[in-house]
């Protein structure tokens, strides 16, 4: 398909919303469906703890707008060995995560989101990036398409690593 005019933006304060439902696209990348909100999914599965307390320092995160209106979510944040995500590496390499209103993919908005995510993670002097994609999920393609490798396999999940600078 081609690309959607969009454009991604550094997310604000106000943007949590925006995130909560990218995590939650993220967490139902099957499309399973079943959810009555984002927050439901996101604390009826225990994933409330992702986006606790967010804002902290380290926290980074671009939104896709699509005339006007938030139709993606791309985010990183720092995790600690007793406290973290799926792909985590270790405290200094922030864990990503990524997701799309249905509606607007394979229209190029999650390139465009990763692309500013990297970009501000380099202005930030982010040394790498890591997140965990589950090896049947086509976006495995994106990542790889935008330098991720492979670094781990964890279950039926790969852990992907995007070094940054030199
Ligand atoms: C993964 C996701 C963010 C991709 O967003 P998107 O806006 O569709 O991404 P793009 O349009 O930029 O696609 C880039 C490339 O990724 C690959 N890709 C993405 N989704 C794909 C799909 N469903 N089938 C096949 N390839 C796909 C393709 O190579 C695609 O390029 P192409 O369309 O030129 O073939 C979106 O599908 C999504 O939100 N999925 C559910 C949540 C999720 O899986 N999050 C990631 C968890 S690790």
């Amino acid at each position: 398909m081609s690309g959607t005019d969009n454009t991604a933006r550094t997310a604000t304060g106000a943007d949590l919303p925006a995130i909560q439902t990218a995590l939650a696209y993220a967490l139902d990348w099957r499309g399973e469906g079943g959810w009555d909100s984002p927050a439901a999914l996101i604390e009826s599965s225990g994933h409330a703890y992702l986006l606790a307390g967010w804002g902290k320092t380290g926290d980074a995160a671009v939104i896709a707008v699509v005339q006007d209106r938030a139709v993606g979510a791309a985010w990183y944040r720092y995790w600690s060995k007793s406290l973290h995500s799926y792909g985590y590496i270790d405290d200094s390499t922030p864990e990503i995560g990524l997701g799309v209103d249905p509606d607007y993919r394979r229209q190029g908005v999650g390139t465009s989101l990763m692309t500013a995510l990297l970009n501000l993670a380099v202005e930030h002097g982010v040394p790498s990036l890591s997140l965990s994609v589950e090896c049947d999920n086509p976006a495995v393609r994106l990542y790889r398409n935008l330098g991720f490798e492979h670094y781990a396999d964890v279950d039926d999940a790969w852990t992907m690593l995007r070094r940054l600078g030199s």
